[in-house]
Protein backbone atom coordinates (compact mmCIF):
# COMPACT_ATOMS: atom_id res chain seq x y z
CA UNK A 1 0.00 0.00 0.00
CA UNK A 2 2.58 2.06 1.30
CA UNK A 3 4.62 1.74 -2.15
CA UNK A 4 0.95 2.19 -4.13
CA UNK A 5 0.78 5.60 -2.13
CA UNK A 6 4.47 6.76 -3.11
CA UNK A 7 4.63 5.58 -6.77
CA UNK A 8 0.83 7.38 -7.32
CA UNK A 9 0.34 10.75 -8.58
CA UNK A 10 1.82 13.51 -6.23
CA UNK A 11 0.18 16.88 -5.28
CA UNK A 12 2.18 17.95 -8.43
CA UNK A 13 -0.74 16.08 -10.61
CA UNK A 14 -3.33 17.86 -8.53
CA UNK A 15 -1.97 21.62 -9.25
CA UNK A 16 -3.29 23.61 -12.10
CA UNK A 17 -0.32 24.70 -14.19
CA UNK A 18 3.45 25.41 -13.96
CA UNK A 19 6.09 27.99 -15.20
CA UNK A 20 6.38 26.36 -18.22
CA UNK A 21 2.93 26.08 -18.80
CA UNK A 22 1.44 29.30 -21.05
CA UNK A 23 -1.96 28.63 -21.96
CA UNK A 24 -3.86 31.09 -24.06
CA UNK A 25 -7.69 31.88 -23.34
CA UNK A 26 -9.53 31.00 -20.95
CA UNK A 27 -8.34 27.18 -19.46
CA UNK A 28 -10.65 24.13 -19.63
CA UNK A 29 -9.93 23.30 -15.92
CA UNK A 30 -11.33 19.55 -15.46
CA UNK A 31 -11.78 19.52 -11.73
CA UNK A 32 -13.34 22.90 -11.25
CA UNK A 33 -16.53 22.25 -12.38
CA UNK A 34 -18.72 25.56 -13.88
CA UNK A 35 -21.37 25.57 -11.98
CA UNK A 36 -19.34 25.29 -8.58
CA UNK A 37 -22.16 27.09 -6.01
CA UNK A 38 -20.16 29.84 -4.75
CA UNK A 39 -21.78 29.79 -1.34
CA UNK A 40 -22.31 32.08 1.74
CA UNK A 41 -20.91 35.71 1.08
CA UNK A 42 -17.75 36.51 3.39
CA UNK A 43 -15.92 38.91 4.07
CA UNK A 44 -12.03 39.01 3.08
CA UNK A 45 -9.54 41.09 4.75
CA UNK A 46 -6.83 42.28 1.92
CA UNK A 47 -3.14 42.12 2.66
CA UNK A 48 -0.68 43.89 -0.03
CA UNK A 49 2.69 43.63 -0.49
CA UNK A 50 5.37 44.65 -2.97
CA UNK A 51 4.68 46.89 -5.95
CA UNK A 52 2.17 49.26 -7.36
CA UNK A 53 1.01 46.98 -9.93
CA UNK A 54 0.06 44.46 -6.77
CA UNK A 55 -2.37 47.09 -5.08
CA UNK A 56 -3.80 47.44 -8.81
CA UNK A 57 -4.30 43.99 -9.34
CA UNK A 58 -6.08 44.05 -5.85
CA UNK A 59 -8.40 46.54 -6.74
CA UNK A 60 -9.31 43.84 -9.74
CA UNK A 61 -9.62 40.95 -7.34
CA UNK A 62 -11.83 43.35 -5.28
CA UNK A 63 -14.13 44.28 -8.06
CA UNK A 64 -14.50 40.47 -9.01
CA UNK A 65 -15.33 39.38 -5.24
CA UNK A 66 -17.54 42.17 -4.98
CA UNK A 67 -19.48 41.30 -8.00
CA UNK A 68 -20.34 38.00 -6.17
CA UNK A 69 -21.53 39.75 -3.15
CA UNK A 70 -18.13 39.77 -0.91
CA UNK A 71 -17.18 42.32 1.34
CA UNK A 72 -14.43 43.87 2.43
CA UNK A 73 -12.78 44.40 6.20
CA UNK A 74 -10.03 45.85 7.74
CA UNK A 75 -10.67 44.71 11.00
CA UNK A 76 -9.05 40.60 11.12
CA UNK A 77 -11.42 39.56 13.91
CA UNK A 78 -14.33 40.33 11.43
CA UNK A 79 -12.50 38.74 8.49
CA UNK A 80 -13.68 35.00 7.13
CA UNK A 81 -10.63 35.18 4.28
CA UNK A 82 -7.71 36.32 4.53
CA UNK A 83 -6.02 37.02 0.98
CA UNK A 84 -2.57 37.87 0.84
CA UNK A 85 -1.28 39.72 -2.41
CA UNK A 86 2.41 38.74 -2.63
CA UNK A 87 5.47 39.81 -4.40
CA UNK A 88 8.67 37.49 -5.31
CA UNK A 89 11.29 40.04 -6.51
CA UNK A 90 13.07 39.81 -3.64
CA UNK A 91 13.57 37.25 -0.70
CA UNK A 92 13.69 40.11 1.39
CA UNK A 93 9.74 40.35 0.45
CA UNK A 94 9.14 36.30 0.92
CA UNK A 95 10.24 36.39 3.82
CA UNK A 96 8.16 39.19 5.06
CA UNK A 97 5.40 37.44 3.16
CA UNK A 98 6.53 33.86 5.40
CA UNK A 99 5.92 36.34 9.15
CA UNK A 100 3.13 37.02 8.16
CA UNK A 101 1.51 33.69 6.53
CA UNK A 102 2.66 32.78 10.54
CA UNK A 103 0.65 35.29 11.96
CA UNK A 104 -2.09 34.10 10.02
CA UNK A 105 -1.83 30.12 10.54
CA UNK A 106 -1.82 31.08 14.14
CA UNK A 107 -5.37 33.10 13.75
CA UNK A 108 -7.16 30.32 12.13
CA UNK A 109 -6.33 28.16 14.69
CA UNK A 110 -7.48 29.81 17.13
CA UNK A 111 -10.47 30.85 15.59
CA UNK A 112 -11.26 27.13 14.75
CA UNK A 113 -11.00 26.49 18.54
CA UNK A 114 -13.24 29.57 19.24
CA UNK A 115 -16.06 29.27 16.58
CA UNK A 116 -16.56 26.35 14.80
CA UNK A 117 -19.19 27.94 12.47
CA UNK A 118 -16.73 30.63 10.84
CA UNK A 119 -13.86 28.41 10.06
CA UNK A 120 -11.13 31.42 8.10
CA UNK A 121 -9.60 30.80 4.75
CA UNK A 122 -6.59 31.96 3.54
CA UNK A 123 -5.93 32.95 -0.26
CA UNK A 124 -2.48 33.22 -1.68
CA UNK A 125 -2.20 35.72 -4.56
CA UNK A 126 0.25 37.40 -6.88
CA UNK A 127 3.90 36.45 -8.18
CA UNK A 128 4.73 33.53 -4.93
CA UNK A 129 1.89 32.04 -6.07
CA UNK A 130 2.98 30.50 -8.93
CA UNK A 131 6.46 30.19 -7.86
CA UNK A 132 5.94 28.34 -4.34
CA UNK A 133 2.49 26.57 -4.91
CA UNK A 134 3.81 23.30 -3.71
CA UNK A 135 5.71 24.59 -1.07
CA UNK A 136 2.59 27.02 0.01
CA UNK A 137 0.62 23.95 0.21
CA UNK A 138 2.63 20.97 1.83
CA UNK A 139 4.75 22.77 4.45
CA UNK A 140 2.04 25.59 5.01
CA UNK A 141 -1.15 23.51 5.77
CA UNK A 142 -3.28 26.85 6.43
CA UNK A 143 -3.42 27.47 3.20
CA UNK A 144 -6.71 27.19 1.43
CA UNK A 145 -6.48 28.77 -2.29
CA UNK A 146 -3.36 29.95 -4.11
CA UNK A 147 -4.46 32.20 -7.18
CA UNK A 148 -1.73 33.00 -9.57
CA UNK A 149 -1.63 36.34 -11.36
CA UNK A 150 -3.83 35.50 -14.32
CA UNK A 151 -6.50 33.27 -12.75
CA UNK A 152 -8.02 36.11 -10.54
CA UNK A 153 -11.58 36.25 -12.53
CA UNK A 154 -11.96 32.35 -10.95
CA UNK A 155 -11.12 33.43 -7.46
CA UNK A 156 -15.03 33.31 -6.14
CA UNK A 157 -15.04 29.36 -7.78
CA UNK A 158 -11.88 28.48 -6.13
CA UNK A 159 -12.87 29.76 -2.66
CA UNK A 160 -16.39 28.20 -3.29
CA UNK A 161 -14.18 25.04 -3.60
CA UNK A 162 -12.66 25.12 -0.25
CA UNK A 163 -15.86 24.81 1.17
CA UNK A 164 -15.38 21.66 1.08
CA UNK A 165 -12.09 21.33 2.97
CA UNK A 166 -10.62 20.82 -0.05
CA UNK A 167 -7.51 23.25 -1.17
CA UNK A 168 -8.08 25.31 -4.53
CA UNK A 169 -5.08 26.12 -6.98
CA UNK A 170 -5.12 27.85 -10.15
CA UNK A 171 -1.53 29.43 -11.51
CA UNK A 172 -1.87 29.21 -15.05
CA UNK A 173 -0.42 31.76 -17.01
CA UNK A 174 -2.62 33.61 -20.06
CA UNK A 175 -1.19 34.96 -23.15
CA UNK A 176 -4.35 37.64 -23.29
CA UNK A 177 -5.65 37.75 -19.77
CA UNK A 178 -5.49 41.93 -19.10
CA UNK A 179 -9.05 41.99 -16.89
CA UNK A 180 -9.65 44.78 -19.60
CA UNK A 181 -13.61 44.43 -18.80
CA UNK A 182 -13.13 44.43 -15.01
CA UNK A 183 -13.42 48.03 -13.77
CA UNK A 184 -11.55 48.03 -10.45
CA UNK A 185 -13.11 49.21 -7.09
CA UNK A 186 -10.11 51.42 -5.63
CA UNK A 187 -9.41 50.44 -2.16
CA UNK A 188 -9.08 54.02 -1.04
CA UNK A 189 -11.79 55.69 -2.60
CA UNK A 190 -10.71 58.87 -0.75
CA UNK A 191 -7.36 59.41 -2.64
CA UNK A 192 -6.81 61.71 -5.09
CA UNK A 193 -4.87 59.52 -7.21
CA UNK A 194 -5.14 55.86 -8.78
CA UNK A 195 -3.38 53.34 -10.68
CA UNK A 196 -4.50 51.85 -13.84
CA UNK A 197 -2.76 48.85 -15.14
CA UNK A 198 -2.64 49.16 -18.65
CA UNK A 199 -0.43 46.10 -19.62
CA UNK A 200 0.80 42.87 -18.16
CA UNK A 201 3.69 40.39 -18.25
CA UNK A 202 7.22 41.06 -19.14
CA UNK A 203 9.40 39.71 -22.31
CA UNK A 204 12.59 40.97 -21.41
CA UNK A 205 14.15 38.59 -19.99
CA UNK A 206 16.71 40.29 -17.48
CA UNK A 207 18.35 37.82 -16.57
CA UNK A 208 18.13 38.96 -12.62
CA UNK A 209 14.31 38.81 -12.77
CA UNK A 210 11.57 36.55 -11.90
CA UNK A 211 8.77 38.42 -12.93
CA UNK A 212 8.63 37.12 -16.83
CA UNK A 213 8.25 33.72 -14.81
CA UNK A 214 5.44 35.07 -11.80
CA UNK A 215 3.64 37.37 -14.49
CA UNK A 216 3.94 35.40 -17.82
CA UNK A 217 3.84 36.84 -21.25
CA UNK A 218 3.65 40.81 -21.90
CA UNK A 219 0.07 42.14 -23.24
CA UNK A 220 -1.46 45.07 -23.64
CA UNK A 221 -4.73 46.13 -22.35
CA UNK A 222 -6.89 48.06 -25.69
CA UNK A 223 -6.85 51.83 -25.53
CA UNK A 224 -10.29 52.43 -25.76
CA UNK A 225 -10.58 50.58 -22.10
CA UNK A 226 -7.63 52.42 -20.37
CA UNK A 227 -9.24 55.99 -21.63
CA UNK A 228 -12.91 54.93 -20.27
CA UNK A 229 -11.05 53.96 -17.10
CA UNK A 230 -9.21 57.46 -16.97
CA UNK A 231 -12.87 58.78 -17.88
CA UNK A 232 -14.68 57.66 -14.99
CA UNK A 233 -11.83 58.08 -12.49
CA UNK A 234 -12.17 61.76 -13.49
CA UNK A 235 -15.74 61.55 -13.16
CA UNK A 236 -15.35 60.37 -9.34
CA UNK A 237 -13.03 63.52 -8.77
CA UNK A 238 -9.30 61.75 -9.15
CA UNK A 239 -6.72 64.29 -10.21
CA UNK A 240 -3.90 62.21 -10.59
CA UNK A 241 -3.35 58.73 -12.52
CA UNK A 242 -0.28 56.13 -13.16
CA UNK A 243 -0.42 53.69 -15.92
CA UNK A 244 1.16 50.60 -14.54
CA UNK A 245 2.97 47.76 -16.14
CA UNK A 246 6.02 46.06 -16.14
CA UNK A 247 7.59 48.04 -19.20
CA UNK A 248 5.09 50.42 -20.19
CA UNK A 249 6.62 52.14 -22.71
CA UNK A 250 6.68 49.00 -24.82
CA UNK A 251 2.78 48.78 -24.95
CA UNK A 252 1.13 48.04 -27.63
CA UNK A 253 -2.62 47.25 -28.74
CA UNK A 254 -2.69 45.16 -31.42
CA UNK A 255 -6.23 45.48 -31.69
CA UNK A 256 -6.26 48.80 -33.57
CA UNK A 257 -4.52 49.34 -36.72
CA UNK A 258 -1.92 51.82 -36.95
CA UNK A 259 -0.48 53.90 -40.14
CA UNK A 260 2.59 54.58 -38.82
CA UNK A 261 6.05 53.16 -39.45
CA UNK A 262 7.49 51.24 -36.38
CA UNK A 263 10.09 52.95 -35.08
CA UNK A 264 13.99 51.51 -34.79
CA UNK A 265 14.94 50.89 -31.20
CA UNK A 266 17.22 53.91 -30.70
CA UNK A 267 21.60 52.65 -31.33
CA UNK A 268 23.14 50.84 -29.30
CA UNK A 269 20.01 49.56 -27.62
CA UNK A 270 18.36 45.72 -28.62
CA UNK A 271 15.79 43.22 -27.61
CA UNK A 272 16.25 39.40 -26.89
CA UNK A 273 12.59 39.24 -28.34
CA UNK A 274 11.90 40.36 -32.04
CA UNK A 275 11.02 43.19 -32.52
CA UNK A 276 7.11 43.82 -32.33
CA UNK A 277 5.27 45.15 -35.19
CA UNK A 278 1.72 47.14 -35.92
CA UNK A 279 -0.64 48.47 -33.70
CA UNK A 280 -1.35 51.35 -31.03
CA UNK A 281 2.37 52.59 -29.04
CA UNK A 282 2.42 54.01 -26.10
CA UNK A 283 2.63 57.34 -27.89
CA UNK A 284 -0.55 56.97 -28.84
CA UNK A 285 -1.77 55.89 -25.56
CA UNK A 286 -0.19 58.84 -23.73
CA UNK A 287 -2.10 61.17 -26.47
CA UNK A 288 -5.60 59.48 -25.91
CA UNK A 289 -4.99 59.14 -22.35
CA UNK A 290 -3.99 62.66 -21.72
CA UNK A 291 -6.57 64.77 -24.20
CA UNK A 292 -9.46 62.94 -21.75
CA UNK A 293 -9.21 65.70 -19.46
CA UNK A 294 -6.61 68.40 -19.14
CA UNK A 295 -6.93 68.28 -15.28
CA UNK A 296 -5.80 65.12 -14.52
CA UNK A 297 -1.99 64.59 -14.46
CA UNK A 298 -0.47 61.46 -15.95
CA UNK A 299 2.16 59.34 -14.94
CA UNK A 300 3.60 55.74 -15.70
CA UNK A 301 6.03 53.43 -14.57
CA UNK A 302 8.32 51.35 -14.94
CA UNK A 303 9.76 51.62 -18.21
CA UNK A 304 12.20 50.46 -19.50
CA UNK A 305 14.96 52.59 -21.53
CA UNK A 306 15.07 51.34 -24.48
CA UNK A 307 11.70 52.10 -25.34
CA UNK A 308 11.75 55.98 -25.64
CA UNK A 309 11.48 57.48 -29.17
CA UNK A 310 11.31 60.46 -30.14
CA UNK A 311 7.38 60.35 -30.06
CA UNK A 312 7.01 59.77 -26.85
CA UNK A 313 9.22 62.22 -25.95
CA UNK A 314 7.53 64.78 -28.25
CA UNK A 315 4.21 64.08 -26.62
CA UNK A 316 5.38 64.09 -22.65
CA UNK A 317 7.30 67.48 -23.57
CA UNK A 318 4.01 69.09 -25.37
CA UNK A 319 1.15 68.06 -23.09
CA UNK A 320 0.65 70.06 -19.50
CA UNK A 321 -0.80 67.11 -17.57
CA UNK A 322 1.63 64.78 -18.18
CA UNK A 323 4.68 64.81 -15.94
CA UNK A 324 7.92 65.15 -17.03
CA UNK A 325 9.07 62.83 -14.58
CA UNK A 326 10.36 59.62 -16.65
CA UNK A 327 11.80 56.33 -15.00
CA UNK A 328 14.86 55.43 -16.59
CA UNK A 329 15.78 52.40 -14.47
CA UNK A 330 19.61 51.72 -15.23
CA UNK A 331 20.54 48.57 -12.91
CA UNK A 332 24.48 49.20 -13.08
CA UNK A 333 26.62 51.56 -14.61
CA UNK A 334 28.93 49.15 -15.94
CA UNK A 335 28.76 47.66 -19.67
CA UNK A 336 29.91 44.59 -18.44
CA UNK A 337 27.27 43.68 -15.81
CA UNK A 338 24.92 45.34 -18.12
CA UNK A 339 25.59 42.48 -20.50
CA UNK A 340 25.53 39.95 -17.95
CA UNK A 341 22.20 41.38 -16.49
CA UNK A 342 20.98 41.05 -20.53
CA UNK A 343 20.07 44.53 -20.36
CA UNK A 344 20.30 45.53 -23.94
CA UNK A 345 22.37 48.63 -23.82
CA UNK A 346 26.02 49.81 -22.50
CA UNK A 347 26.81 52.47 -20.24
CA UNK A 348 27.56 54.72 -22.92
CA UNK A 349 24.48 54.45 -25.10
CA UNK A 350 22.45 55.08 -21.86
CA UNK A 351 24.10 58.24 -20.93
CA UNK A 352 23.50 58.90 -24.65
CA UNK A 353 19.89 58.44 -23.76
CA UNK A 354 20.19 60.67 -21.11
CA UNK A 355 21.71 63.51 -22.85
CA UNK A 356 18.80 63.38 -25.52
CA UNK A 357 16.00 63.02 -23.28
CA UNK A 358 17.54 65.90 -21.17
CA UNK A 359 17.85 68.15 -24.37
CA UNK A 360 14.10 67.10 -25.75
CA UNK A 361 12.53 68.30 -22.50
CA UNK A 362 14.20 70.81 -20.60
CA UNK A 363 13.70 70.75 -16.97
CA UNK A 364 13.02 66.86 -16.77
CA UNK A 365 13.07 64.57 -13.71
CA UNK A 366 15.14 61.05 -13.95
CA UNK A 367 14.56 58.45 -11.74
CA UNK A 368 16.09 54.82 -11.52
CA UNK A 369 16.62 51.77 -10.35
CA UNK A 370 20.07 50.07 -9.84
CA UNK A 371 21.35 46.95 -8.15
CA UNK A 372 24.56 46.29 -6.45
CA UNK A 373 26.36 43.07 -5.97
CA UNK A 374 25.10 41.37 -8.96
CA UNK A 375 26.58 38.05 -9.97
CA UNK A 376 30.19 38.54 -10.54
CA UNK A 377 30.12 42.72 -9.87
CA UNK A 378 33.97 43.45 -9.51
CA UNK A 379 34.51 46.73 -7.55
CA UNK A 380 35.82 48.53 -10.38
CA UNK A 381 32.55 47.76 -11.75
CA UNK A 382 30.48 48.62 -8.78
CA UNK A 383 32.51 52.12 -8.82
CA UNK A 384 30.84 52.51 -12.40
CA UNK A 385 27.30 52.78 -10.93
CA UNK A 386 28.77 55.23 -8.62
CA UNK A 387 30.09 57.36 -11.01
CA UNK A 388 27.12 56.79 -13.28
CA UNK A 389 24.91 57.79 -10.16
CA UNK A 390 27.22 61.37 -10.13
CA UNK A 391 26.75 61.99 -13.60
CA UNK A 392 23.15 61.47 -13.86
CA UNK A 393 20.73 63.48 -11.72
CA UNK A 394 18.32 61.22 -10.41
CA UNK A 395 15.34 62.94 -8.48
CA UNK A 396 14.43 59.23 -7.23
CA UNK A 397 16.27 55.85 -7.17
CA UNK A 398 15.57 52.65 -5.98
CA UNK A 399 18.60 50.86 -4.76
CA UNK A 400 18.68 47.35 -4.04
CA UNK A 401 21.27 44.82 -3.25
CA UNK A 402 21.28 42.03 -5.59
CA UNK A 403 19.60 38.95 -4.45
CA UNK A 404 19.49 35.82 -6.62
CA UNK A 405 15.80 34.09 -7.40
CA UNK A 406 15.47 30.30 -8.44
CA UNK A 407 14.74 29.74 -12.26
CA UNK A 408 15.96 33.27 -13.55
CA UNK A 409 19.09 33.10 -16.02
CA UNK A 410 21.41 34.43 -13.45
CA UNK A 411 20.01 30.91 -11.01
CA UNK A 412 21.35 28.94 -14.17
CA UNK A 413 24.09 30.91 -15.90
CA UNK A 414 26.11 32.07 -12.69
CA UNK A 415 27.35 32.48 -9.32
CA UNK A 416 25.90 34.74 -6.18
CA UNK A 417 29.94 35.34 -5.51
CA UNK A 418 28.88 39.02 -3.85
CA UNK A 419 29.54 37.77 -0.39
CA UNK A 420 26.36 39.54 1.94
CA UNK A 421 28.25 42.13 3.60
CA UNK A 422 29.75 43.14 0.30
CA UNK A 423 26.59 44.33 -0.94
CA UNK A 424 25.23 45.62 2.32
CA UNK A 425 28.48 47.95 1.67
CA UNK A 426 27.91 48.86 -1.78
CA UNK A 427 24.31 49.36 -0.86
CA UNK A 428 25.13 52.03 2.11
CA UNK A 429 27.35 53.81 -0.13
CA UNK A 430 24.56 53.90 -3.38
CA UNK A 431 22.45 55.03 -0.78
CA UNK A 432 24.79 57.62 0.65
CA UNK A 433 25.50 59.22 -2.96
CA UNK A 434 21.76 59.01 -3.67
CA UNK A 435 20.98 61.27 -0.39
CA UNK A 436 24.09 63.86 -1.27
CA UNK A 437 22.71 64.68 -4.47
CA UNK A 438 19.40 64.71 -3.64
CA UNK A 439 20.02 67.18 -1.02
CA UNK A 440 22.10 69.21 -3.68
CA UNK A 441 19.33 69.10 -6.35
CA UNK A 442 16.46 69.75 -3.58
CA UNK A 443 18.22 72.67 -2.11
CA UNK A 444 18.78 74.43 -5.50
CA UNK A 445 15.18 74.36 -5.71
CA UNK A 446 14.65 77.03 -3.02
CA UNK A 447 12.79 79.98 -4.24
CA UNK A 448 10.81 78.42 -7.11
CA UNK A 449 7.69 77.56 -7.11
CA UNK A 450 6.18 74.45 -7.41
CA UNK A 451 3.06 72.93 -9.05
CA UNK A 452 1.61 70.88 -6.25
CA UNK A 453 -1.23 68.35 -6.01
CA UNK A 454 -2.51 68.10 -2.47
CA UNK A 455 -3.04 64.74 -1.39
CA UNK A 456 -3.80 65.43 2.81
CA UNK A 457 -2.63 65.99 5.98
CA UNK A 458 0.97 64.81 8.05
CA UNK A 459 -0.55 63.25 10.74
CA UNK A 460 2.26 63.76 12.98
CA UNK A 461 2.20 67.41 12.25
CA UNK A 462 -1.02 68.42 10.86
CA UNK A 463 0.55 70.03 7.80
CA UNK A 464 -0.83 70.05 4.25
CA UNK A 465 1.34 67.02 2.15
CA UNK A 466 1.44 67.16 -1.76
CA UNK A 467 3.56 65.98 -4.33
CA UNK A 468 5.29 68.05 -7.61
CA UNK A 469 5.44 67.44 -10.99
CA UNK A 470 8.02 65.27 -10.39
CA UNK A 471 6.63 63.25 -7.35
CA UNK A 472 8.77 64.73 -4.54
CA UNK A 473 6.74 65.84 -1.94
CA UNK A 474 6.04 68.92 -0.63
CA UNK A 475 4.64 70.09 3.21
CA UNK A 476 3.09 73.37 4.28
CA UNK A 477 0.95 74.87 6.49
CA UNK A 478 -3.13 75.05 6.20
CA UNK A 479 -3.96 78.58 5.43
CA UNK A 480 -7.11 80.51 3.26
CA UNK A 481 -5.10 81.28 0.05
CA UNK A 482 -6.10 83.47 -3.34
CA UNK A 483 -8.53 80.96 -5.07
CA UNK A 484 -9.54 81.05 -8.93
CA UNK A 485 -12.15 83.54 -8.21
CA UNK A 486 -10.23 85.83 -6.58
CA UNK A 487 -11.42 85.20 -3.22
CA UNK A 488 -9.81 83.77 -0.65
CA UNK A 489 -10.46 79.43 0.72
CA UNK A 490 -8.38 76.98 2.50
CA UNK A 491 -6.67 74.07 0.44
CA UNK A 492 -8.38 70.86 0.46
CA UNK A 493 -7.25 67.54 -1.12
CA UNK A 494 -6.99 67.40 -4.80
CA UNK A 495 -6.51 70.83 -5.21
CA UNK A 496 -3.85 72.68 -7.43
CA UNK A 497 -1.76 74.80 -5.41
CA UNK A 498 0.99 76.85 -6.54
CA UNK A 499 3.87 76.50 -3.35
CA UNK A 500 6.86 78.23 -2.82
CA UNK A 501 9.52 76.34 -1.84
CA UNK A 502 11.48 77.50 1.36
CA UNK A 503 13.17 74.97 2.37
CA UNK A 504 14.92 71.39 1.17
CA UNK A 505 15.88 67.85 2.47
CA UNK A 506 17.42 64.78 0.40
CA UNK A 507 13.11 63.41 0.36
CA UNK A 508 10.92 66.57 1.22
CA UNK A 509 10.30 70.07 0.36
CA UNK A 510 8.99 72.54 2.92
CA UNK A 511 7.12 74.94 1.01
CA UNK A 512 4.53 78.51 1.53
CA UNK A 513 1.38 78.00 -0.54
CA UNK A 514 0.77 80.96 -2.73
CA UNK A 515 -2.26 80.48 -4.31
CA UNK A 516 -5.01 77.97 -5.85
CA UNK A 517 -4.24 76.65 -9.71
CA UNK A 518 -5.08 74.63 -12.52
CA UNK A 519 -2.21 72.79 -14.76
CA UNK A 520 -3.66 74.86 -17.49
CA UNK A 521 -3.44 78.17 -15.71
CA UNK A 522 0.09 77.28 -14.19
CA UNK A 523 1.83 76.36 -17.14
CA UNK A 524 -0.13 78.82 -19.65
CA UNK A 525 3.06 81.19 -19.59
CA UNK A 526 5.61 79.31 -18.82
CA UNK A 527 8.04 77.06 -21.07
CA UNK A 528 9.27 73.44 -19.64
CA UNK A 529 12.98 74.85 -19.13
CA UNK A 530 11.60 77.27 -16.96
CA UNK A 531 8.73 75.86 -15.44
CA UNK A 532 9.89 75.26 -12.23
CA UNK A 533 11.27 78.99 -11.57
CA UNK A 534 8.27 81.43 -11.33
CA UNK A 535 8.62 85.04 -11.09
CA UNK A 536 5.65 86.49 -9.35
N1 LIG B 1 17.54 41.37 -6.82
C1 LIG B 1 17.54 42.70 -6.51
N2 LIG B 1 16.79 43.59 -7.14
C2 LIG B 1 16.00 43.16 -8.14
N3 LIG B 1 15.15 43.82 -8.94
C3 LIG B 1 14.57 42.93 -9.77
N4 LIG B 1 15.04 41.69 -9.52
C4 LIG B 1 15.94 41.81 -8.51
C5 LIG B 1 16.75 40.91 -7.81
N5 LIG B 1 16.76 39.61 -8.12
C6 LIG B 1 14.95 45.26 -8.90
C7 LIG B 1 15.27 45.91 -10.24
C8 LIG B 1 13.91 46.25 -10.77
C9 LIG B 1 13.14 46.54 -9.52
C10 LIG B 1 11.66 46.50 -9.65
O1 LIG B 1 13.59 45.54 -8.62
O2 LIG B 1 16.03 47.05 -9.99
O3 LIG B 1 13.93 47.34 -11.65
FE1 LIG C 1 6.84 41.88 -6.83
FE2 LIG C 1 7.58 42.30 -9.31
FE3 LIG C 1 5.55 40.73 -8.79
FE4 LIG C 1 5.36 43.39 -8.45
S1 LIG C 1 5.66 42.28 -10.35
S2 LIG C 1 4.66 41.82 -7.09
S3 LIG C 1 7.45 43.82 -7.72
S4 LIG C 1 7.65 40.36 -8.24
Amino acid sequence: MKDKVKNGPGLKEFIIGDSETVLTGRPHIPYLPENVEIGSKRKVYFDVYGCQMNLSDTEIVWSILKNEGFEKTEIEDEADIFLVMTCAIREGAESKIWHRLDHLRGFKRRRSLKNKQRPVKIGILGCMAERLKEKLIEKEKAVDVVAGPDSYRDLPRLLALTNGGQTAVNVLLSLDETYADVVPVRLNEDSVSAFISIMRGCDNMCTYCIVPFTRGRERSRPVSSIAEEVRQLADQGVREVTLLGQNVNSYRDVSQHSDKLDTQLAKGFKTVYKSKKGGLRFADLLEKVSSVDPEMRIRFTAAHPKDFPDEVLQIIKERPNICKALHLPAQSGSTEVLQRMRRGYSREAYLDLVRHITDSIPGVGLSTDMICGFCGETEEEFQETLSLMEIVDYNIAFLFPYSMREKTTAYRRYKDDVPEEVKKDRHNRMIEVYRRKCQILNEAEVGNTHLVLVEGVVKKTGQLLGRNELYLKVVFNQQEILSEDNGQRLIRPGDYVAVKIIGAKSSVFSGMPLYHTSISDFYRDRTWGDRRVVTL
